[in-house]
């Protein structure tokens, strides 16, 4: 039962909001001498990695207060436990070419930095005006590619998080808040039901 599986808390839905409404200022700032005013289109790009940034992809960049457009990317990196099996497909490329953009990457978390690292060296392949990356969580003790995000919303110890878009076995995405699956289970909850506001 997913009520024995999660362990605790780990950020509560207050805690996410104000961390990325002060993400949201941050970005702003610093991108608001960017904004081409003569432009008919936004020249900057939030590129969402599919499919656990969407609820943060969302709220940050309702809290960016500049002209945004839209993309997204669809990559595969897990499989359907909780461990990294090094590997980077992409499921559905980007849209835009990314020439005529400054480009704000948006991910959910960075664990070994494979992820982030293989679509970093793909983006500048493609030449946008500027690249920064915004994640939402980092587990730095797992790191294997030296890399770090521009932006960070908070940096958490090595344990398997859900929620708040991440999933296990594309459980909990749905979740408001995030929390930490109990070490050593390797989560099979697809088919069974439960009520986001009562896991625990
Ligand atoms: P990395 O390549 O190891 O940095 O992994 C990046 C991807 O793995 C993230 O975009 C997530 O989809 C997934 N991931 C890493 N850690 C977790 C976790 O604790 N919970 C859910 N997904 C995770």
């Amino acid at each position: 039962m997913p009520l024995l599986e999660l362990e605790r808390v780990l950020l509560t839905e207050t805690e996410i909001t104000t961390r990325v409404r002060e993400l949201g200022e941050q970005i702003t700032q610093d991108y608001r001498h960017l904004v081409d005013k003569e432009a008919d289109e936004p020249n900057i790009l939030a590129i969402g990695v599919m499919k656990g940034v969407v609820p943060f992809y969302a709220d940050l960049c309702r809290a960016i207060d500049l002209p945004l457009a839209f993309d997204f990317i669809s990559v595969s990196s897990y499989g359907k436990a909780t461990s990294s099996i090094g590997a980077v497909k992409i499921l559905k490329d980007l849209d835009a070419s990314l020439e005529n953009y400054h480009v704000l990457m948006v991910e959910d978390i960075v664990d070994t930095g494979l992820t982030l690292a293989y679509l970093k060296e793909n983006f500048l392949r493609r030449k946008p005006l500027s690249f920064k990356i915004v994640t939402f969580l980092d587990k730095p003790d797992r790191r294997e590619a030296p890399i770090t995000a521009d932006y960070n919303g908070f940096v958490i110890p090595d344990a398997f998080v859900v929620g708040y878009g991440m999933d296990c076995s594309e459980c909990y995405r749905n979740l408001p808040y995030v929390a930490v699956v109990k070490s050593g289970e390797n989560v099979g909850c697809k088919f069974t039901p439960y009520n986001k506001k009562t896991v625990f």
